[in-house]
């Protein structure tokens, strides 16, 4: 059979991230009725697990059923209506994506753009907010394009300030380093099962706040998507009487709910410690190598690390590098992506793969590539 044939790998790019065997066994648990009273109890569970992750109280919490670009898509799509301004922080791919979903649910999108490698400016923000009244202001907290980790509640209180709703992406973020979404006003946020909590891609936790919700009943005309339309989704995941709206995945959710737990056993700020020091243990000893960080020190992410490439790994070609890692030593490291491209190389030590001993292997074989 062809997955016999599957290798294993060091997942060390910028996401899926390895899942530990507590995950991979909790999804090979027998199939139960996504109505069944267990299956539902597990759920509720679940949704307790992913507040205490997101810092919030909000009730409509849950793992939707598809991977982060579609947690982003509920996000905006719930909150924005076609002719409704909208402003987007732009320093890389994905609060790119967030501004390309805006448009095209029909919003009037307005970006403010920041250097790849750089957070965005929050008086900068604060102009354009100011300026524009927007109805939405959307930016990505962890840009994994870049290793950039965004301040975020300048903005958020200058946009609530505007009478705006905040947007928050913490695809990366999540169960890597403090997320308090209540303590810094967002309204809704959304994030992926495969990079800190180390599990399987395919679902995404969202969290929207009472506020939101509201904003989201009162709209003037249906939510342009049936499948991430919110109100319809509450009636599975949050209703008093759960009533079917789309056949929840179960394994995968098996598999969140456990890679969850494993988070709350360890803790939250020790787990979010662990990144810190490996990150600073792979910057070192990468520096020792001759790459240089993108980042400078005071933003950059501890579960993403961005490196400008040394002329030893761009005179053997870049490209066959990353490609010798994972052929002789099962290590995907990933490349830069847009303008970024070709001079990067994206390095992420994300939930399970935040330890010296991964790090270390790394650097070993880096060591044996480029020696
Ligand atoms: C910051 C950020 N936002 C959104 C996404 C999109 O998530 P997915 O690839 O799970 O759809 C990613 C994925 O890498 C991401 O890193």
């Amino acid at each position: 059979m062809i997955l016999e044939t599957l290798p294993s790998r060091l997942l060390l790019g910028p996401g899926p991230s390895n899942a530990p065997d507590a995950v991979l066994e909790a999804m090979r648990r027998p199939l139960v009725g996504h109505l069944d009273p267990h299956f539902l109890a597990l759920l509720d569970r679940l949704k307790e697990g992913l507040r205490t992750l997101f810092g919030t109280t909000n009730a409509m919490t849950l793992p939707l059923s598809a991977t982060g670009s579609a947690g982003m898509e509920a996000c905006l799509v719930n909150l924005l209506e076609a002719g409704d301004p909208v402003v987007v922080g732009v320093n890389g791919v994905f609060g790119g994506r967030m501004a390309e979903v805006a448009r095209r649910a029909g919003a009037r999108v307005t970006t403010v753009e920041a250097d790849w490698g750089r957070p965005l400016d929050a008086s900068q923000m604060d102009d354009v907010i100011s300026r524009v009244r927007p109805r939405v202001v959307a930016f990505v907290h962890a840009e994994t394009s870049t290793g950039v980790c965004q301040p975020v509640e300048e903005i958020a209180s200058a946009a609530r300030a505007a009478g705006a709703m905040v947007v928050l992406d913490c695809v990366t973020s999540l169960a890597g380093r403090p997320v308090e979404l209540d303590a810094w006003g967002i309204d809704a946020a959304y994030s992926g099962s495969q990079k800190c909590l180390s599990c399987s891609p395919g679902l995404s936790p969202v969290s929207v706040s009472d506020r939101a919700i509201e904003h989201v009943r009162e709209r003037r005309t249906p939510v342009q998507s049936w499948f991430l339309d919110l109100g319809l989704l509450a009636g599975y995941y949050a209703g008093a009487q759960r009533v079917y709206h789309h056949t929840a995945p179960i394994s995968a959710i098996y598999g969140l709910a456990a890679g969850v737990d494993r988070v709350l056993e360890e803790g939250l700020e020790p787990r979010f410690e662990r990144h810190r020091q490996a990150s600073s243990r792979l910057v070192q000893g990468l520096e020792a190598l001759g790459f240089e960080p993108l980042v400078e020190a005071a933003h950059r992410l501890p579960m993403l690390t961005s490196v400008r490439l040394p002329e030893r790994v761009e005179r053997l070609g870049e490209a066959v590098v990353r490609g010798r890692l994972l052929e002789d030593f099962g290590i995907e490291v990933g490349a830069g992506l847009g303008p970024l491209a070709g001079e990067i190389w994206r390095i992420g030590l994300m939930g399970e793969n935040a330890r010296p001993e991964v790090v270390d292997r790394l650097l070993e074989a880096l060591h044996a590539v480029l020696d």
